[in-house]
């Protein structure tokens, strides 16, 4: 059996809600405009682990212009589905913004809150720009409204998981991205 299909995976997983190609398709358009969008521009890519692992992979691949990669790492108190948890920083960027066009590249947003401190963080260290890019944007979860530059897709009030996103601190490496199931095993 082919190892990327869900029948492969033990355990009930949810429906895939996104699949490989319908992700790989998305990125390879989101790679095209930057790449058009920063052309001659001093371009430095920022993403927060570990959620935007395989997104920024694919991303940073789609995208044909030279750029820097650099990455934040946050941890947050309190199980996946609040995000209300508190946000503290674990890992600071290694190189200097000042200067440079930051494109922040997140995983998922959904009330805004840990999009707020981060570009707080950012916007402090004076980037001569500062866009975002997010694979996921639940909009009307939003509490904190921050103009999001990129959106690779527009998702209902679902909570997902795969391709980077975890439930409970697994299946980041499901190869889509799947829906919860209610009745799956949850905190
Ligand atoms: P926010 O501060 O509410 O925008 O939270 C964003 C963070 O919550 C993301 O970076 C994820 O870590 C987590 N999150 C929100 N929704 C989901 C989801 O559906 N699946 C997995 N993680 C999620
Ligand atoms: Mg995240």
């Amino acid at each position: 059996m082919d190892a990327s299909t869900p029948a492969a995976w033990p355990g009930d997983l949810g429906p895939v809600f996104l699949s490989e190609d319908e992700i790989q398709e998305r990125v390879a358009e989101l790679g095209a405009q930057i790449s058009s969008d920063y052309a001659g521009k001093d371009l430095a890519v920022i993403g927060v682990l570990k959620g935007v692992l395989f997104f920024m992979a694919d991303l940073l691949r789609a995208i044909t212009i030279p750029l820097a990669v650099d990455f934040l790492a946050i941890s947050r108190y309190g199980p996946s589905q609040q995000t209300h948890g508190i946000v503290r920083l674990t890992k600071d960027l290694n190189e200097t913004v000042a200067d440079r066009h930051v494109l922040f590249v997140e995983d998922i947003i959904d009330t805004g809150h840990t999009l707020d401190y981060l570009t707080r963080i950012l916007r402090e260290r004076e980037p001569a720009s500062l866009r975002i890019c997010t694979l996921l944007n639940k909009q009307e979860r939003r509490e904190v409204e921050i103009p999001i530059d990129y959106v690779g897709f527009n998702i209902p009030n679902k909570f997902v998981y795969g391709y980077g996103l975890d439930l409970d601190q697994l299946y980041r490496n499901l190869p889509y991205v799947a829906v919860f199931k209610p009745g799956q095993d949850q905190e």
